[in-house]
């Protein structure tokens, strides 16, 4: 944290406003534009990049949110868009042009593939997709034209990791840039700039919204970063965040270190059931000592959330059942909001080494042993007979 606030005093903490007649909640600017008492005030805000003159470019209610993503962050600057793959788009195109090469992990999330890999083929630009927990791999991909390494550690599906401190070093010996998407990890628990990465891309549809109403991504990194891609991606594109959107997700977050707390525990507690069960065959989690990268997460983060997956030995239709059967889960494929979540996942996931179905678990902020319990019910409804097999020596 800039201010050296701990997160829960970062997220509630404003200053008394005059502007705001003294409102503890920065109050919605619905006004598309802004004018001018004179020529001559309009003319210097036209050479202000920070000038609110209209709300493609800059909005005071979005402002306020920007500034508290950027505290959070640690960055100098933060901008919102009005989802996070308008934040994606916007940092990686501001990061590239025709000619340039990409190094992308190859289980980023899907669409922020197809970008990189199909649509910017389009404007020349190619893309190298990388196993991202293999840090040779990384480095024999990149090319002389290499321009932009994009990461997303932990990834949303098998939830590897990327070592940041070392992706970060390496490509700033070689001028290239680095984006981390960190929504997984929220800033609570992971902030990639203080790791020397240069932009953070989080989409605030998930944890930091995080009631399942509202859309929006944001951008993070160095004020002549972000003022770079604001006065090109941002208003030339311009998917902007609505003032409305930006109050919605503000309120959001006061509550965001709160209920990380409460993921990570049910998180816990519903991988430590799954772990037990003989049936599970893998639980991937990165919080577990037997995540693979356990060792690297606990270097480069401070705490989990509530997103995980496991693989069981069972057919396709048996799995089907099972999640058919749950009562408290809801089949979606979103995450970060109250309600828990589950989605059968395979092979139209794309995910290179996903090669069996995977399911994924969110864990809300419901009573984990009632989610424990409904997993249990589902699993006996679809012919998983655990009960007496339960392992004893897992917690
Ligand atoms: C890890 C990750 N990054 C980015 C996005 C894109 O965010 P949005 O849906 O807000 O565009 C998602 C959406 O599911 C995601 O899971």
């Amino acid at each position: 944290m800039k201010s050296g606030m701990s997160i829960h005093s970062a997220v509630t903490h404003d200053v008394h406003d005059e502007r705001h007649f003294g409102a503890v909640h920065t109050p919605i600017y619905d006004s598309s534009l802004f004018t001018f008492p004179n020529v001559a005030d309009m003319e210097r805000a036209g050479g202000d990049a920070d000038a609110f003159i209209y709300s493609r470019g800059n909005n005071p209610t979005v402002r306020a949110l920007e500034d508290r993503l950027a505290e959070l962050e640690g960055g100098e600057r933060a901008r919102c868009f009005a989802t996070g793959m308008g934040a994606i788009s916007a940092a990686v195109l501001s990061s590239v042009k025709a000619g340039d090469h990409i190094v992308c992990i190859d289980q980023a999330y899907g669409p922020a593939r197809v970008l990189m890999g199909s649509y910017l083929k389009r404007l020349g630009i190619g893309t190298t997709f990388v196993d991202g927990s293999d840090i040779d791999g990384i480095v024999s991909a990149i090319r002389p034209e290499t321009k932009l390494l994009y990461l997303e550690s932990p990834t949303s599906l098998m939830f590897e990791l990327q070592d940041l401190r070392r992706c970060a070093a390496l490509a700033r010996e070689r001028g290239i840039v680095t984006i981390v998407d960190n929504t997984w990890a929220t800033p609570c628990y992971q902030n990639p700039l203080a790791l020397g990465i240069d932009l953070v891309v989080h989409s605030l549809t998930k944890y930091a919204g995080g009631h399942s109403d509202a859309m929006g991504g944001a951008v993070v990194g160095s004020a002549e970063a972000i003022q770079a891609m604001s006065g090109s991606e941002l208003v030339l594109l311009g998917a902007v965040m609505l003032p409305q959107t930006a109050a919605v997700i503000m309120r959001g977050l006061r509550t965001l270190p709160l209920r990380m707390e409460r993921h990570q525990a049910g998180g816990f507690a519903v991988a430590g059931y799954l772990g037990s069960l003989p049936f599970v065959e893998r639980v991937r989690h990165p919080g577990l000592t037997s995540h693979p990268q356990h060792a690297l997460a606990l270097s480069q983060m401070s705490g989990f959330g509530g997103l995980l997956s496991f693989e069981a030995g069972a057919d396709r239709e048996r799995l089907e059942r099972f999640v058919d059967s749950l009562a408290y889960f809801r089949i979606g494929f979103s995450w970060g909001g109250y309600e828990s979540l589950v989605s059968l996942q395979e092979g139209a996931a794309g995910q290179p080494r996903a090669t069996r179905p995977v399911l994924r678990l969110y864990i809300g902020l419901e009573e984990p042993a009632e989610l424990i319990a409904d997993l249990a019910r589902a699993f006996r409804a679809a012919g998983f007979d655990h009960e007496e097999e339960v392992r004893e020596d897992v917690g």
